[in-house]
Parts: C-alpha cells; sequence; structure tokens
C-alpha cells in the first residue's frame, strides 16, 4: 500500500542501510527529510527523482559538530511541517579513539548523545505527525558488554576494543537511554523503539 504525505526523517541516509531505508520508502510514497553529512551517490535513479520532485528534501550536518547539527535542526523545524517516523540511523565504528568537536569520545557522541538529542529537538514535529514513532538504530554488539562503562566516555584510556568496546558500550546506551525514556513518551503518545539491523555484508 502506497503512503501519501507521510514523512520519516533518516540521519546518515546517504549510504549503508540509510540509503537502501531511503530508497525503500521512497518507492513505499514516504516523503524522505535526510540529514547527512555526505551527498548521495550518483547514478541513483530513485534518488534523483525524488530530490526533482520534492519527495526528497536534504539537511546537511556534521553530526559530531553541535553548531553543525543545531543548524541543520533548525532548518528542519522551520521547512518540515510535521515528522511521522524518525530513523536515528546515522553510526560511526572506529579501529582507534577519536574526538568529537566537543571533544568527547566520538562513538558516544554520535552513537548515544546525538540520537537523544535530535528526539528531543524534533518532538514537537513528531506530535504533529500521525506515526509519533522513533526508531533507533542499536547494535546486538552490546550483548558482549555485563554494564555500561561510564569511565570509557569520560576518561577513555582503556585498550581499545572494536566492536565490543566503545562502539558497543555506546551502542548499550543507547538502548539503555532509549527504554527509560519509553514511558514518558508513550504518555505523550510517542512510540519509541531500539532495533539491531542484522549484519551487513557489503560485496
Ligand atoms: N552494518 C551492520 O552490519 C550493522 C549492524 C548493527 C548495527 N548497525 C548500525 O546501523 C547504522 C547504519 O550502519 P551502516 O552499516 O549502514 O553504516 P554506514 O554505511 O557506515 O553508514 C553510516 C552513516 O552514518 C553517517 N555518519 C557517521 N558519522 C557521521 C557524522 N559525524 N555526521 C553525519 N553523519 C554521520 C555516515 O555519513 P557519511 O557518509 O558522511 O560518513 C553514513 O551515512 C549504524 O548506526 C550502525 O552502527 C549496522
Amino acid at each position: 500500500m502506497k503512503e501519501h504525505n507521510k514523512v520519516v526523517l533518516i540521519t546518515g541516509a546517504n549510504s549503508g542501510i540509510g540509503l537502501e531505508l531511503t530508497k525503500n520508502l521512497l518507492l513505499q510514497g514516504w516523503e524522505v527529510a535526510a540529514l547527512i553529512r555526505s551527498d548521495f551517490p550518483n547514478g541513483q535513479p530513485i534518488i534523483i527523482d525524488a530530490l526533482k520532485k520534492n519527495h526528497l528534501r536534504v539537511y546537511k550536518a556534521d553530526l559530531a559538530d553541535f553548531s553543525s547539527l543545531r543548524n541543520a535542526l533548525d532548518q528542519i523545524k522551520k521547512s518540515e511541517a510535521k515528522i511521522d517516523l524518525l530513523f536515528n540511523n546515522a553510526g560511526v565504528s572506529f579501529a582507534e579513539y577519536k574526538y568529537s568537536k566537543q571533544g568527547r569520545e566520538i562513538h558516544f557522541e554520535v552513537n548515544t548523545l546525538v540520537p537523544f538529542i535530535i528526539t528531543m529537538e524534533l518532538k514537537e514535529l513528531l506530535l504533529k505527525g500521525q506515526d509519533k514513532t522513533i526508531i533507533n538504530t542499536s547494535s546486538n554488539s552490546l550483548l558482549f558488554l555485563k554494564q555500561f562503562d561510564l569511565n570509557t566516555v569520560i576518561n577513555p584510556k582503556t585498550p581499545f576494543k572494536k566492536l565490543v568496546g566503545p562502539y558497543a558500550n555506546s551502542k548499550l546506551a543507547l538502548s539503555l537511554w532509549t527504554n527509560g525514556i519509553a514511558p514518558e513518551l508513550s504518555s505523550e503518545g510517542i512510540k519509541i523503539r531500539s532495533v539491531c539491523p542484522d549484519q551487513i555484508r557489503r560485496g
């Protein structure tokens, strides 16, 4: 069934899972507001067509830079009348410690904190939408951890572990705040879920 006039906001819509989600939802009749840092790849007919029809609207931001994020969120609030579905999809997994523009450990910043900021900032627009749903993209790498380790965030000195270190910690924190805030959002009519995509291999 075609969805008409429904708006989904997708972070990281230009690549990987976000790009496939974008194309899929456009084909189903959704309008997509894409919050992205890099451009869409060339030669994608669905993307080209949707941009022409204004069914795909682009907002540019580096999510690891809060002034850039602030500008994009202001732009979204000015330009979009509502959001039905918010996909916090953008995420990072590095092979070493890196830091955001604010100087914080980047996995926690981009994977945990930024989805929270976007959720809170766009709540008003979600309340104007029909579906009022937020999907946070977590990861089953969190199953490798017994508990959230605040030390790896405020004082990242322990030896770096790929996927099961700061990345898993950031995704555990994402799922924990999603779970924690769900009852409060539910009382306002907003559904929030944390999901783990199946492992995607690139060809
Ligand atoms: N692939 C898997 O097997 C898997 C499994 C479990 C969970 N996940 C989660 O699923 C989500 C999507 O993963 P993917 O495999 O599709 O990854 P991907 O292809 O690397 O895409 C990541 C997206 O996040 C964006 N992003 C990263 N840092 C950003 C920043 N500072 N500012 C703005 N955008 C930023 C990237 O933008 P740029 O193009 O500008 O870098 C890109 O669009 C992630 O949250 C990931 O942790 C993936």
